[in-house]
């Protein structure tokens, strides 16, 4: 199965995580498998690596990607935030490492009836896990059941979209001609709800809006809260996570985790010794943010945006 998908970070990454001979890593997010492949490489045959992804034709397509491995491969289809429930399912005590490359892969996006894209007409979805269970939001639910009000919110916060009042109320007009159903019509709307000048310059119209109806339909932000205190629970001492994110958004909640953990004390400011008495569990690894180089910017537009966070377990 093709499954296009070029891995960002991808050795910045694998470095960072020092993945040795005989170690249990976890993808998070597996994908197309590109770091996984690299992870596995490096853990050889009496490694462990546990591969996770909502998206069932990734997990698919992976299987037959990392086939020629020697190491022991576990997958499974959930999203990464129940990592200790799959854990506890698997034996598995404990991580060596961890990886999560957020968001959605190029064949996501590049596959019209997945719905992610503004560029391709389709199914207004955006599920992660194509709607598996036949359960959870899709966007058509966000985009026609949502108050005017609502929506202006998520595009506003989602999408730091400036134009979000404007838009919200195109979309409420709408609507009420008839149910909104595909990415085409939508981003027809959201283009005509930004001013001609305002559309001149910047990223594509549509794109802080599919943004944000994204994150709200999959709750990117509230599983990414969560789960990244469960991977960091699991590290053993010196195990390391790395996460690479896309927008200012993701990036704030992981590095605001990462400095939790690093300084948790919650004493009021003035205090001259701490007595809340929590302590570093974690050190940042990476105290800036990791950045793709100019030419993997050049050759994956996708990485621009990209940063990686490192955190190692005390
Ligand atoms: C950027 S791609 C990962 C690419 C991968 N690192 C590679 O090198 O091929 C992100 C993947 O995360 C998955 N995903 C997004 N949110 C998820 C979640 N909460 N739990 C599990 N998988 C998730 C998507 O389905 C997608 O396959
Ligand atoms: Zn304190």
């Amino acid at each position: 199965m093709d499954y296009r998908h070029t891995s960002v970070l991808l050795h910045e990454t694998v470095d960072g995580l020092r993945p040795k001979s005989g170690e249990t890593f976890c993808d998070g997010t597996i994908g197309g498998g590109g770091h996984a492949a690299l992870i596995c490489e490096a853990i050889g045959e009496t490694g462990i690596l546990l591969g996770i992804d909502k998206d069932g034709e990734a997990i698919a397509a992976v299987m037959g990607r990392l086939r020629s491995y020697g190491c022991s491969k576990v997958f499974s289809q959930t999203g990464f935030e129940n990592i200790k429930t799959v854990i506890a399912e698997t034996g598995i005590t404990v991580l060596d490492g961890a990886i999560l490359d957020l968001g959605v892969s190029s064949k996501q996006l590049d596959d019209a009836e997945r719905g992610f894209s503004y560029m391709h007409d389709g199914p207004l979805d955006m599920r992660m896990d194509g709607g598996a269970d036949n359960t959870g939001l899709c966007a058509e639910d966000v985009v026609n059941g949502y108050s005017e009000e609502d929506l202006c919110r998520i595009i506003r916060e989602y999408g730091e979209e400036r134009w979000a009042r404007r838009i919200a109320s195109f979309i409420a007009r709408e609507r009420k001609r008839g149910r909104i159903r595909s990415t085409g019509e939508l981003s027809g709307i959201i283009k005509c709800a930004i001013p001609a000048a305002a559309r001149r310059e910047g990223p594509h119209p549509a794109k802080r809006t599919f943004q944000a109806i994204r994150i709200e339909v999959n709750d990117e932000l509230g599983v990414l809260k969560r789960g990244i205190g469960e991977f960091i629970d699991i590290l053993r001492p010196g195990g390391r996570l790395a996460v690479i994110t896309f927008h200012s958004l993701e990036d704030r909640i992981v590095k605001e985790a990462f400095r939790k953990r690093e300084d948790p004390c919650e004493c009021p400011k003035g205090v001259p010794v701490c007595v809340c008495g929590k302590t570093a569990d974690a050190r940042r690894v990476t105290k800036k943010p990791i950045l793709p180089s100019l030419e993997e910017e050049r050759e994956n537009p996708r990485a621009r945006s990209a940063k990686l966070r490192i955190l190692e377990k005390l």
